[in-house]
């Protein structure tokens, strides 16, 4: 309940926000302001009321309508907050350096701020907020509603053996099937996964947001991912939205969840060990679901070469102590969309692309789909296939 009185509160500051520095200052009849913030709130607040109906079993495609209204929304006023907070800010920055100006400017200073200008001044720059939020906000819809872009990565392995050069294994992560991400998608996303052959597919996590009873139809796609291996390790998400049922999905879905788990595939006679852990969220939830990478590696069957299958990147600091070579990570989404784009760095050791941490290597995706606003600016999209090289 803790969760949901925080999301309503920070609603509240923000529908506040609006109708005190969009909606009140406007040249509009008071009733059509009324409207106006009436629209605001229901779509702000009122939108974080359809969880609790499907908390309770609740299900009807006008919620859906409301689902997608409502967070694109959020991410509208995302944007619009950001520019209007710098613009706030700016503003006191130079209200403040006036008090240290001379008696004779600042009384001229205080005589330009007539309240009418000021009013003016603040309608202006809101409207010219507006302009540019509208295009961002499309811009970003589009991105993130679209096909996930395929990115190849090669990873470079000295001791990889001779049958396992070329080896090409697709990754898909991050796809939250929820909300606004629903069956026509998720076949999109399944038909591109498709058309790259690839040798394995794996799941990284965050394969939905939301219970199965509801998004059943919608994942029922995956069941058409071809490829001669297919594995599933959990996202936090699967946590809040009941891992044991989506555990069991997923392997009805012919993905082979590994947690803290770890299977040997023959090719050509070398060996290849695929390893999964669960989300670090999942101890708080099932006790055997903390992610336990050095006890997986330990108890191994023998294998030539490892991947890790662990949703978050912080994972890599028990990988490389567990002499894994490679990690396959997702959760960062990349930020997803600016700002979060910048501030995501402070949560993760590594946020996208290929790095080297000490004997391992990391592949982070920005993943397939997002969370929250259907919004992806700075942060596309994808899925990856990742190529075994020898050097
Ligand atoms: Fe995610």
């Amino acid at each position: 309940m803790g969760w949901l009185v925080t999301v309503v509160t920070i609603a509240v500051v923000i529908t506040a926000y609006l109708g005190l520095r969009v909606i009140r200052p406007l040249p509009l009849p008071a009733w059509l302001k009324r409207l106006l913030f009436f629209i605001v709130a229901f779509l702000v607040i009122g939108q974080r009321f359809v969880w609790i109906l499907r908390k309770n079993g609740h299900d009807h495609h006008l919620m859906d309508s409301l689902d997608l209204a409502g967070y694109t929304f959020l991410g509208f006023i995302s944007f619009v907050m950001i520019m209007m907070l710098a613009r706030d800010v700016l503003s006191i920055a130079a209200r403040i350096g006036d008090v240290f100006a001379s008696r004779r400017k600042r009384a001229i200073f205080f005589k330009e701020q007539k309240a009418s200008h000021r009013r003016l001044r603040l309608n202006l720059s809101n409207v010219a907020i507006l302009l540019i939020a509208v295009p961002l906000t499309a811009y970003s819809v589009h991105t993130a509603r679209s096909l996930p872009r395929v990115t190849e990565v090669e990873i470079e392995i000295p001791h990889l053996p001779e049958q396992l050069d070329g080896y090409r294994i697709l990754q898909v992560t991050d796809t939250h099937v929820g909300p606004t991400l629903k069956k026509p998608w998720v076949q999109r996303l399944v038909n591109l996964i498709n058309e790259q052959h690839a040798d394995m597919i794996v799941h990284t996590g965050d394969l939905v947001d939301g219970r199965a009873w509801w998004l059943k139809p919608d994942v029922a796609p995956f069941a058409e991912m071809n490829a001669p291996y297919k594995f599933f390790t959990t996202g936090n998400h699967e946590y809040y939205s009941g891992v044991d049922e989506w555990i069991r999905e997923a392997r009805f879905l012919g993905m082979v969840p590994l947690v803290n788990e770890s299977v040997v595939i023959d090719v050509n006679g070398a060996k290849l060990l695929i390893a999964g852990v669960p989300d670090t969220q999942g101890g708080r939830f099932r006790e055997d679901h903390t992610p336990r990478t050095k006890e997986v590696m330990d108890r191994a069957a023998e294998h030539d070469v490892s991947i890790l299958l662990a949703h978050r990147p912080d994972i890599i600091f028990d990988a490389d102590r567990a002499g894994v070579d490679i990690q396959l990570s997702g959760h960062t989404h990349g930020g997803q969309f600016f700002p979060w784009t910048l501030a995501v760095a402070c949560f993760n050791p590594y946020v996208y692309g290929l790095h080297d941490h000490g004997h391992t290597q990391i592949f982070v995706s920005n993943g397939a789909g997002y969370w929250g606003p259907p919004l992806r600016l700075g942060a596309p999209p994808e899925i990856a296939v990742i190529t075994l090289r020898k050097i």
